[in-house]
């Protein structure tokens, strides 16, 4: 192990928890967390609430760390809805620009999870970094806001816009995937868009991309996409699943985007990932990452 530390915030998150393990390779890692220390408690886990400025700046000194993998947010469209607009800036705008300011100050090297929701998604199919921003959510126009942030901050900068996750939370944490794959096993039928299309990527496969590019001084001063190869709506992921996993794809039930109220209509927000290939830096295929998940090979 290197002697550099790596900061992880958002450490007990569904990302981060992923993340302590994969940095922990090659880095000393030290891991925030907000309410619930999970797996975080293991990599010098320390709570940091990043609505509190003077909190950030004493738990920065503290880690002296040489990369910072900035995770912690108001983490989905639907949870910074629910929220005071005004919290979700200050989480997602304000604490951003403050870590990237430390990083800047203290030399330290800033990689930032944004999203695949900063894209428009009326544009065609496989988009790459430079194609036209249109973030139709408060939650993803956040995420942009601290993208713009970082970039106008920190020079050593990673910016990464990260598909769709899936996979197995750790630590009392789920996602979409372990929700679909529960209710497939019970004979429920869960609901899946068929008209919303992604590049998904499996949760431990990005933690083993991040902790690569965190290791790789070349990948710096870039915004770039960090998704899966296979273009595919959420209703194609749960047959892929059926299909691996031998369970009822009859189970599956075919839902519209269009048919849930208030949903921003992002149809596609496919990325390409051509950026990050010449990092040298390639994706599992979605059939080895199921396989990995079902074989607890993460
Ligand atoms: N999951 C995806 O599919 C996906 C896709 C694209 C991009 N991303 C981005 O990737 C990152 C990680 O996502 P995730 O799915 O792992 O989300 P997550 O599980 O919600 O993790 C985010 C973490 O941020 C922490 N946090 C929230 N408010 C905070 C505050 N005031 N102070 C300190 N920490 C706070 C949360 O802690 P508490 O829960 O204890 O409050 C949580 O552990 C996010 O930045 C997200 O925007 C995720």
């Amino acid at each position: 192990m290197s002697s550099l530390t790596a900061l992880v915030t958002g450490g007990a998150g569904l990302l981060g928890q992923y993340l302590n393990r994969a940095l922990a390779e090659r880095f000393h890692v030290v891991s925030w967390y907000h309410a619930h220390p999970r797996d975080a408690a293991d990599y010098d886990g320390e709570p940091v609430d990043f609505n509190e400025e003077s909190s950030i700046e004493e738990a920065f000194e503290r880690a002296t760390p040489d990369v910072v993998v900035h995770t912690a947010a108001i983490s989905s469209v639907g949870a910074a809805e629910t929220q005071p607009r005004r919290y979700v800036y200050d989480v997602n705008v304000r604490a951003t620009e403050r870590l990237a300011l430390l990083c800047e100050l203290n030399g330290a090297r800033m990689i930032y999870t944004s999203t695949d929701l900063v894209y428009a998604g009326d544009r065609g199919s496989f988009l790459d970094e430079s194609s036209k921003i249109s973030p139709l959510s408060i939650y993803a126009e956040t995420k942009y806001m601290g993208e713009e942030k970082i970039r106008r901050t920190v020079e050593d900068r990673l910016v990464l816009r990260l598909a769709l996750l899936y996979g197995f939370g750790l630590g009392e944490t789920t996602c979409h995937f372990e929700t679909m794959y529960q209710a497939l096993r019970e004979g429920e039928r869960p609901k899946l868009f068929t008209d919303q299309w992604r590049t998904p990527l499996a949760l431990h496969d990005a933690a083993r991309m991040i902790a690569e590019l965190a290791a790789n001084s070349e990948a710096t001063g870039k915004t770039i996409n960090l998704g899966g190869k296979e273009r595919l709506s959420r209703y194609e992921l749960g047959e892929r699943l059926c299909d691996i996993a031998d369970l009822n794809a009859d189970l599956l039930d075919p839902t519209r985007m269009n048919d849930v109220p208030d949903l921003p209509q992002v149809a596609d927000v496919s990325m390409s990932i051509e950026a990050l290939r010449s990092l040298g830096v390639e994706p599992k295929s979605v059939e080895e990452s199921i396989r990995d998940i079902l074989g607890n090979n993460y």
